[in-house]
């Protein structure tokens, strides 16, 4: 495995070993918050790696495991012998105190969600951070736990550091060795001082310097392409969806005119999609980009499919299809750019973990064959979806095209729910367009924010089915369409919006009105799990 920033050598960085928690990507998140590079690597990384890393601390992550149980994940000894300052959060800190001579024991019950710690002593970790007070007058904090181990004895050298009622040591340290641990999690929203403890951790403890920061890793990307694609040419699967749309405008701010988009439009994105990624791209910032109008290719292979899945491999195939042949022509090109992220990264370089168990599969532009013989470029193969934001925004990309929501691969394919008709498309895409103009213009007199920004996804779904309304004097017998709104951090888990009822009023009644063919609106209140987000 290699070092993904290898070429930014001067950064200083920390290394988040994974021991396999959901939650580690937000360790990273957290770090790079406070301008320090993180990058998340599989715990049982070799030592040759861990020195040419030359991390100015580590941190070791939650997981699901028991230290107790003796085939489960260790620290490689390096780790604690390698000079630099290291954090241990929950798994990482009863490792940390199993493999440093402590003690660790089965707790007498699973303590999962809110809590409150005691501070109990100095902590170079702690120390001036508080929410409130105990009766006794010690500092407490509200935080986040999730474990079911418990730490009974700390290993020589370390003192506790902070409690809860029923666990003595919530957190120990060794100030002389610059070791740190705590049982909660600091990466959560629901710690609310654990932005400031990571904070602490890397500025303070480990000393790193807080030199991460879009506008300059801008100038560093683009002189890193520069470099590495010389005078050649690039092409790029343009999407219109955040990541291809960052990636281009880079791509295009280091290399110009040798950069070639191709936008395939399958037909199944929304109102005035196709004309607005061209008006972006082409018009105002000058891109190349041949755009394919692929929809009745892209339709008459889906017709008479219903599966969900038959519908994603049928899209998939044809987009790489389609793609392939429009790249055949460039003949001159040598790269192919992705808008690959760094969780896609993360995520496929986990060894040693069990493959999460596929319940859609994503289509993406992951999907193209190695036949195109190009170089692969990932320009955004270093950044979390909301620093690729901001440097979108830092590239002069529209704000409202940057803070989009997602949009899946397979579009309005996977929200037609059974076979995908032209006829129903368009009516989808005057319906959404309709409750996402909604959404933008409801400001929710609370915050200031518009429903749009309050929520994380939305859209309308389209239902083949017919129901019976009545319009003026007449009987209709029309579709139905269903609006879906969540709320979510990480798209794995969502509830699902409470938007105002005056709110799905307004947009019932104009779906309703302005597109014949719909004549009932409903609303779904399905929260992840069990429900997905997308219908299909
Ligand atoms: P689900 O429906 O699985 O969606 O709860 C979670 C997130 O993933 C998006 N999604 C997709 N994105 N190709 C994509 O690129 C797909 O096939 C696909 N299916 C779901 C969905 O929009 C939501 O943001």
């Amino acid at each position: 495995m290699s070092v993904d920033s290898a070429n930014a050598p001067l950064r200083e960085r920390i290394l988040i070993l994974d021991f396999g928690s959901q939650l580690t990507q937000l360790i990273a998140r957290r770090v790079r918050e406070a301008h320090v590079y993180a990058e998340v690597h599989p715990f049982d990384v070799s030592d040759d790696f861990i020195r040419e890393f030359d991390p100015k601390g580590i941190i070791l992550s939650g997981g699901p495991d028991s230290v107790r149980d003796s085939d489960t994940p260790r620290v490689p000894p390096l780790v604690f012998e390698f000079g630099v300052p290291v954090l241990g959060i929950c798994y990482g800190m009863q490792v940390m105190a199993a493999q440093l001579g402590g003690r660790v024991e089965p707790g007498d019950l699973r303590e999962y969600g809110h809590a409150q710690v005691c501070i109990d002593g100095p902590s170079a970790l702690l120390d001036g951070l508080q929410d409130a007070q105990s009766a006794d007058g010690r500092r407490t904090l509200d935080v986040w736990m999730s474990h079911a181990d418990k730490i009974t004895a700390v290993p020589a050298g370390f003192v506790p550091t902070s409690s809860t009622p029923s666990v003595p040591i919530a957190g120990m340290e060794n100030t002389l060795r610059r070791f740190f641990a705590v049982l909660f999690h600091p990466e959560v929203t629901h710690t609310p001082q654990g932005a400031a403890i990571l904070e602490r951790f890397v500025l303070k403890i480990c000393g790193a310097r807080p030199d991460w920061e879009m506008g300059q890793y801008a100038d560093e990307a683009v002189a890193r392409i520069r470099e590495q694609v010389g005078n050649e040419q690039i092409i790029l699967a343009l999407s219109g969806g955040v990541d291809s749309s960052v990636a281009a405008a880079l791509l295009h701010r280091a290399i110009g005119d040798q950069l070639t988009c191709v936008f395939v439009d399958h037909g199944l994105l929304r109102l005035n999609e196709a004309e607005q990624v061209m008006a972006t791209f082409a018009d105002h910032l000058g891109v190349k980009v041949i755009h394919v109008d692929a929809s009745g290719a892209f339709l008459s292979k889906l017709a008479g499919v219903t599966d969900p899945e038959a519908k994603r491999k049928i899209i998939g195939a044809e987009f790489v299809e389609v793609f392939q042949q429009e790249a055949g022509k460039l003949t001159d090109a040598r790269w192919l750019a992705q808008g690959t992220i760094y969780p896609d990264v993360i995520e496929s370089a986990g060894k040693g973990k069990k493959a999460a168990q596929t319940i859609k599969s994503h289509h993406n532009v992951g999907g193209l064959p190695e036949t195109l013989n190009l170089k692969l470029l990932e320009p955004l193969r270093e950044l979390f979806k909301d620093e690729v934001r901001e440097l979108g925004v830092k590239l002069g990309l529209p704000a409202e095209m940057v803070y989009r929501h997602p949009f899946p691969g397979p579009g309005l394919g996977v929200r037609i729910l059974g076979e995908v008709r032209r006829d129903f498309a368009d009516l989808l895409r005057r319906a959404d367009a309709i409750l996402i103009e909604t959404l933008r213009t409801t400001i929710d007199k609370e915050t200031g924010k518009s429903w749009y920004e309050l929520t994380s996804q939305a859209f309308a779904v389209f239902l083949p089915v017919k129901s019976v309304g009545v319009m003026g004097d007449g009987r209709t017998y029309e579709y139905v369409v269903a609006l879906r709104a969540v709320q979510t951090q990480d798209f794995m888990t969502a509830h699902w919006a409470h938007l105002p009822h005056e709110l799905l009023g307004h947009v019932s009644n104009r779906i309703i009105n302005e597109v014949r063919g719909i004549n009932r609106v409903v609303y779904d209140i399905s929260g992840k799990p069990p429900a997905t987000i997308e219908w299909e």
